[in-house]
């Protein structure tokens, strides 16, 4: 039976700040295994999911095929689509995807989550759904260690909030799909420059936006130092 409920895991990144060349940082190894493998793992276990609909860069399309059959042999509610130019218009990707083959009514929920995070949990893939399909929207966080010091000038501070109110955004975001799209759509293109992360559009918009319970260990895979971190982790499992 369908739940109209779909995984869209984010890899059409190119990994800049990795500093990786030869290729995007979702395919480095960890634990023997490419990053996007790990994350994808997680998605295709869990039986909510009509789909898991992973994008990837036009040129990686097909090695990302290649690593999910060999890795994920029994992953036959597994696709990979085309990313795109951003973050969110990758998103959109996978929206348009969702509508072209299985339609997209105001119930169709999508839980959408960085290649690059492998470390998320059955749990926190949970709650995103049900948070999503009470609220509309939710974005998966962790309270915030360090005190934020705002500048807007890079210079001097320019506020400092309580850091008991501040949190760190991670992923999975999760949205009735339908709802994201027909607002991005509505932005102009100088506000889908600015407006990069996608729970932000919902909150500007005035839409609610529910706080899941992430992790410090759900780290986002940035820099060379976060392979060596990513190493540790999978070690300490
Ligand atoms: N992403 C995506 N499509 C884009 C850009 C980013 O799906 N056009 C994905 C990345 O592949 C990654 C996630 O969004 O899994 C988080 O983004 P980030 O860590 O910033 O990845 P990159 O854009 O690849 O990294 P960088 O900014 O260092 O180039």
């Amino acid at each position: 039976m369908a739940n109209n409920i779909f995984g869209i895991i984010l890899a059409g990144g190119q990994g800049t700040r990795m500093g990786n060349a030869e290729r995007p940082k979702q395919f480095m190894e960890i634990g023997k295994k490419p990053i996007i493998i790990h994350t994808i793992e997680k998605f295709a276990i869990h039986s909510a999911f009509d789909k898991v609909i992973v994008l990837s860069p036009r040129a990686w399309i097909s090695h990302t095929r290649d690593l999910i059959r060999k890795y994920i042999p029994r992953s036959s509610n597994v696709v990979v689509v085309q990313g795109g130019s951003t973050r969110n218009e990758t998103i959109m990707n996978g929206i348009r995807y969702i509508e072209e083959n299985f339609g997209l009514d105001d119930n169709t929920i999508i839980v959408t989550h960085d290649s690059v995070r492998p470390f998320v949990s059955h749990r926190m893939i949970e709650e995103n759904i049900r948070a999503a399909q009470e609220c509309g929207a939710c974005d998966t966080v962790i309270p915030a260690t360090d005190t934020i010091v705002e500048s807007a000038g890079h210079q001097f501070i320019s506020s400092i909030p309580d850091r008991s109110t501040m949190y760190q955004g991670q992923t999975p975001q999760s949205f009735r799909a339908k709802k994201l799209r027909d607002i991005y759509e509505s932005l102009t293109a100088t506000e889908k420059q600015i407006l990069t992360d996608a729970c932000k559009i919902l909150v500007l918009k005035g839409e609610k936006v529910q706080l899941v319970e992430g992790d410090v260990t759900n780290i986002k895979i940035t820099y060379p130092s976060d392979i060596r971190l990513a190493e540790a982790l999978m070690e300490g499992k």
